[in-house]
């Protein structure tokens, strides 16, 4: 045996240190990238070193089907050294991203022009210098150019102006002299470009006058960023015809004369034209109703009385207009548009009196008016402290109002201090900053938790619940580190870099309001120290594994029983047969059915897409029915995906004990040649969320709404303090909250439950877990998950239930907009409105509404040991229900826990005073949700089974 072993080792030795030609790979090609790895070195991926087979092995290169290499990503790999001319040679290549090594540089030589098949050609963050190839212009296919933040020196070479098919065009943040190239003095330039969407030439030292011609209505261009420039001359009139035009960014240059007009500039968001010697009459903005981000300040413009544009720009955030000798009053409606921020006129003539009204922006937090004329202001109680900048006006004189924080400018320095945002803790995080070169907004604070939303859904994959935010302005952009945490391992290996992420090639879209962006990544630890030579490598592990193989030959026997033993621990499911005689040896599992596969796959026609009803990180959701005719919703978790072995059990074994009409009920489960499916109870009406503002658009009245918020309660009550042991829910949302046909709400998705005796004192440290929006804010700052996380969540389901919006819709999250909201009134509910759900404002009857909105507020508390407990909830809502003659179903909690289903019916008497019966109303309802009724052969049902 061991001679055996020592043979094979030998004979692999030997083959490690021939080198023999790579196995597949089209032999230029393989040529080609061991050119690039030679200037690399040990830099590359680790598989380029110990695998000759580029095609199937390296990391970042992909082939075809003639094993021809036609992508190279290698975003972010710390490659050091320098881009071989051999590049030229691999001439299938068709994506090539070398972005973020901040060590890769040289010039970038002129063979890039042979890869005439490239699409996309990313450098961006290297260091790469010199002139920027004129043979770039021979890559007819390129529709994505990214030099961007490189050390490029020279000019634009007009020869970019041939790549007809390029979208993406962006040189910004280099050394780049010149002109912009035209054809008409260059021969060739970007006025041919007419499939461009992004001219991104910022911060640069680009010279010369933009001619007129240079943009024509043919173009597509939304983005036009030339800031940090010095352009001269005066503003091309044409740029007034790009109707798709949603960034104009001219600021910090030399511009001169009158600005253009624009009003036909309807999708324009940003406008900064600061910072330029920009003449005659102050532009005219009126009709560009888009505007939300306006900075003009610091030209030379002719003094003027305050614009009536000022009142016509509903989506202003931000207004920026510093020393532009603007004159006279400012109008009040400009303070009430809704999304307004921030509103900087500083070093102005202002000299009426200053008094923004009654009505402001609840997202005003900054007026600066220093240095201007103002006498006189009129304050109101309900302007947020400190917000106004007074300071240099002639009021500031008067020796009462100088004491004043308005004039004393002692405001807290900036107006808003970075927002509280989720941040993750290990010992080797991923990060990158994604620069956003002009938000619509002028202040983040309001949305970044909406970006670490939309971010967390995109990486979800990757690092779930694990990705942090921080967020800094350093310079004239907002730029936000992405911090991603790997989850169990110690480190992220090169392919999950590569896949995970590669946002460089713009493949994630933020929301809207974000802007253009770009991405660098910061270098990655992708090894500990240690990297000896191959040589001493190879011959160290032979050495290593001949010992190693020796005992594995001596020991083997003893091993192979002792890892009989290992599997059947770690795997509770090992000696379960596929046809279920072991079933016994589980005894927590007794009222669950063990299905095989065939069974359910007969039951969904092979687990048919048309009978796939719901999906989510864990896999996907499938409706099905078993030979009797039950309905059952399957939930299939994906191969390989988070929830291992012991989760499952721990999930079969929570929910197979409990048994409570407003939870769905487990009816069996498969565990099966690698399959995990837990089989439920068929729910045919949907989701919480879709009746509320879903697809279904069904119009939930009051009574029914407090019916929902009673059954999910209850469940949860269960839950908590009478499930043995009691369970924390942890994903407690209105997705996972289903309706049953007579509209009975059930709890749904216990798969990231855990028991609470597996801690002492109902309390203990975890990884955050659970659906952003409806997050504990107490939880995921301290990790301390108690049944309070539970009722958290529950209270934004319940503020969901007044607004009919998710948690977080439309940048604004649910909890702030109601307790502003209840702020803003002078009355109770008077602010609310602008909130609520306009079909409960419709039906007006709210029997209860006001102490079911305390209740709300009380259960989203910041102090988990304010908020009241499931119980308490639960005799709340039926106090409420009862005191205002709407049927609980139960008269008591703790009898709640034991009835039948079927004698649970609320009738709602009110608004509907006139219903005789309750079944009558409930039969009303079954047809607004008539589509239950053709299950199981229409393929349209929706049924979120977990
Ligand atoms: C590539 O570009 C260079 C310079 O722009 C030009 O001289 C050359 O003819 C081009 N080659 C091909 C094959 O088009
Ligand atoms: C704006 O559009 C209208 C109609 O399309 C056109 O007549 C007008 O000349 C345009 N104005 C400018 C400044 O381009
Ligand atoms: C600004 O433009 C609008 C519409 O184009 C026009 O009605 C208005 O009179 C203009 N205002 C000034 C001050 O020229
Ligand atoms: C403000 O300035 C304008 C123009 O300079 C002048 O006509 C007006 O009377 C001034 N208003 C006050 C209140 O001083
Ligand atoms: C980037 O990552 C995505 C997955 O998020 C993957 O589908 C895509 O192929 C990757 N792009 C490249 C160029 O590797």
């Amino acid at each position: 045996m061991v001679k055996r072993c020592l043979f094979l080792l030998l004979f692999l030795c030997c083959l490690a240190g021939s080198r023999i030609a790579s196995a597949d790979t089209n032999p230029q090609d393989a040529a080609a990238l061991r050119s690039l790895m030679k200037k690399w070195k040990k830099t590359v991926p680790a598989s380029w070193r110990k695998s000759n087979d580029p095609c199937v092995r390296w990391d970042g290169v992909i082939c075809d089907r003639n094993s021809r290499v036609t992508s190279l990503n290698l975003f972010g790999m710390n490659l050091k050294g320098t881009l071989s001319d051999d590049i030229g040679s691999l001439t299938e290549l068709r994506i090539l991203d070398l972005s973020s090594n901040k060590d890769l540089g040289g010039t970038l030589p002129a063979t890039i022009g042979k890869l005439v098949q490239l699409e996309i050609l990313a450098l961006i963050g290297c260091s790469f210098s010199g002139n920027v190839p004129k043979e770039l212009g021979n890559l007819s296919q390129l529709n994505f150019l990214a030099l961007n933040s490189n050390q490029f020196t020279g000019i634009i070479p007009p020869s970019l102006g041939k790549l007809s098919k390029v979208t993406w065009l962006d040189l910004a943040d280099n050394q780049l002299i010149g002109p912009i190239p035209n054809s008409r003095d260059h021969g060739a330039g970007f006025d041919q470009l007419l499939k461009a969407q992004h001219f991104h030439l910022n911060q640069n030292k680009l010279q010369g006058s933009v001619p007129d011609y240079l943009f024509n209505s043919s173009m597509e261009l939304k983005h036009i960023l030339f800031d940090r420039n010095n352009f001269s001359g005066s503003i091309p009139a044409s740029i007034g015809v790009l109707s798709k035009l949603e960034v104009l960014r001219l600021n910090d240059n030399a511009f001169t004369g009158q600005v253009p007009a624009m009003n036909n500039l309807t999708m324009l968001h940003v406008l900064m034209l600061s910072n330029n010697k920009l003449t005659g009459l102050m532009p005219n903005l009126t009709g560009i109703g888009a505007l939300e981000n306006v900075d003009l300040s610091n030209n030379s413009f002719v003094p003027s009385e305050v614009p009536s544009w000022f009142s016509e720009l509903p989506k202003l955030t931000t207004l920026t207009m510093q020393s532009v000798s603007l004159s006279g009053q400012l109008p009040q409606k400009l303070f009430s548009f809704p999304d307004l921020q921030h509103v900087i006129l500083s070093d102005n003539q202002l000299n009426e009196t200053l008094d923004m009204g009654n009505n402001i922006s609840k997202q005003l937090n900054l007026v600066d008016i220093q240095n201007n004329k103002i006498a006189s202001v009129t304050l109101y109680n309900n302007l947020k402290g400190n917000i106004l900048k007074l300071t240099g006006n002639p009021l500031c004189n008067d020796s009462v109002l100088s004491s004043t924080t308005p004039c004393t400018g002692q405001l807290s320095e900036y107006p808003t201090q970075p927002p509280l945002l989720p941040d993750v803790q290990c010992a080797n995080p991923f990060v990158e900053t994604i620069v956003f070169r002009a938000p619509f907004f002028g202040d983040a604070a309001n949305y970044l938790h909406i970006l670490h939303y939309n971010l967390s859904s995109k990486l979800n994959s990757c690092t779930p619940n694990n990705l942090g935010l921080v967020y800094s302005n350093p310079d004239a952009y907002l730029n936000v580190d992405i911090k991603a945490c790997p989850v169990n391992q110690k480190r992220f290996n090169y392919s999950q870099v590569l896949n995970c992420f590669n946002l460089t090639l713009q493949t994630y879209k933020p929301p809207e309001i974000f802007g253009p962006y770009y991405v660098k990544a910061h270098p990655y630890p992708f090894h500990d120290k240690a990297s000896r030579t191959v040589l001493i490598g190879v011959v160290t592990g032979c050495f290593l594994l001949v010992i190693g193989l020796t005992l594995v030959g001596v020991y083997a026997v003893r091993q192979k029983k002792r890892a009989q033993k290992l599997v059947s621990i770690n795997d509770p499911f090992a000696s379960w047969g596929s046809m279920g005689q072991d079933i016994g040896e589980a005894p927590k599992i007794n009222s669950a059915r063990c299905f095989t596969l065939e069974d359910l796959k007969l039951s969904t026609s092979d687990f048919r897409e048309i009978n796939a009803i719901g999906a989510g990180g864990y896999g996907t959701v499938y409706r099905g029915k078993l030979p009797d005719g039950q309905l059952i919703a399957i939930k299939r978790s994906k191969q390989g995906s988070m929830q291992g072995g012991l989760e499952f059990k721990t999930e079969i074994e929570l929910l197979s004990r409990v048994h409570h009409k407003n939870l769905v009920g487990l009816v069996g489960f498969c565990f099966e040649k690698g399959e995990r499916m837990l089989v439920y109870e068929f729910i045919p009406n949907g989701t919480l969320s879709e009746a509320l503002y879903g697809i279904k658009g069904v119009q939930l009245d009051w009574s029914r709404r407090l019916k929902i918020a009673l059954d999910s309660a209850r469940g949860l009550a269960y839950l908590h303090d009478h499930a043995n042991p009691p369970i924390i829910h942890r994903d407690v949302k209105s997705t996972n909250i289903l309706l049953d046909e007579r509209m009975t709400a059930k709890v749904a998705d216990f798969g990231l439950s855990l028991l609470v005796s597996d801690s002492e004192e109902g309390q203990f440290c975890t990884n955050v877990k659970g659906t952003l929006g409806y997050l504990d804010p107490e939880y995921y700052m301290t990790q301390q998950l108690t049944a309070k996380s539970d009722v958290y969540s529950f209270g934004v389901v319940l503020l969901e239930l007044i607004v009919a919006q998710p948690p977080i819709y439309k940048q604004k999250y649910i909890v702030r907009e109601v307790k502003t909201a209840l702020d803003m009134g002078d009355q109770m509910h008077c602010g609310l409105k602008d909130v609520m759900d306009p079909v409960l404002q419709k039906t007006g009857d709210l029997r209860g509404f006001a102490r079911f909105l305390k209740l709300a507020l009380q259960c989203v508390e910041d102090l988990g040991t304010d908020r009241p407990s499931m119980n308490t909830i639960v005799r709340e809502i039926e106090v409420i229900m009862q005191d205002n003659g709407i049927r609980t179903g139960m008269s008591s909690t703790s009898s709640s826990f034991s009835i039948d289903s079927r004698t649970m019916m609320a009738a709602p008497k009110y608004p509907y005073s006139n219903a005789s019966a309750s079944s009558t109303a409930f039969d009303m309802d079954s047809r607004a949700f008539e589509y239950s009724g053709k299950f199981p052969s229409e393929g349209s049902l929706k049924n979120r089974g977990t």
